[in-house]
């Protein structure tokens, strides 16, 4: 087993991680072109890290910082079933946020989630503050957002 940073992740294995991603979460899939985008601006390359187990991608963690530089929004983070409740998760997301604290310009690390997935305890425990509903997703669910400030 490995955790791999993004930026050593082949063409392929990006590949993956998009059909991964939209498998792990199938009311927010992304088209091709999003994802494509996404992992091609070059000066807004995401970060994140994936676990690899047998050499296969497993479970992920990435974001991006906004045009502002100020802000980073984690954008997915998924564990794979037989993997949860092994400290991964945290694990995870600890080293992505240990990479945004070297970015000098980013204040605030922000994240969104489903309300039914009653994420508030375990973020809380990585350090974010106080969950607020920030809005709704497109089928009516409260969006939850919670921030930790870096700076
Ligand atoms: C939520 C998720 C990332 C947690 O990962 P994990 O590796 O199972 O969690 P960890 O083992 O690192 O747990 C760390 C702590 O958070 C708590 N925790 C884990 N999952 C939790 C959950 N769903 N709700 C509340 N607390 C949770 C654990 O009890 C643990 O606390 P402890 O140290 O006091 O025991 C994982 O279950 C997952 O991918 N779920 C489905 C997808 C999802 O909801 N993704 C997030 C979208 S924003």
């Amino acid at each position: 087993m490995e955790i791999i940073p993004l930026t050593n992740l082949t063409s392929e294995e990006l590949e993956k991680l998009f059909v991964l991603n939209n498998l792990a979460f199938p009311k927010s899939v992304w088209p091709k072109k999003n994802f494509e985008d996404y992992f091609t601006q070059d000066e807004f390359f995401p970060l994140g890290f994936v676990l690899k187990i047998d050499a296969e991608i497993s479970s992920f963690v990435f974001g991006k910082i906004t045009p502002s530089r100020k802000f980073f929004n984690i954008d997915s983070l998924w564990i794979s079933e037989k993997q949860r409740g092994k400290s991964f998760g945290k694990t995870l997301v600890e080293k992505l946020l240990k990479e945004i604290k070297k970015i000098e310009s980013v204040e605030t690390v922000g994240l969104r989630f489903r309300e039914a997935n009653r994420l508030e305890k375990f973020y809380q425990q990585l350090g974010f503050s106080q969950p607020k509903i920030i809005g709704q997703y497109k089928n009516g669910e409260n969006k939850i957002g919670m921030k930790l400030k870096i700076k």
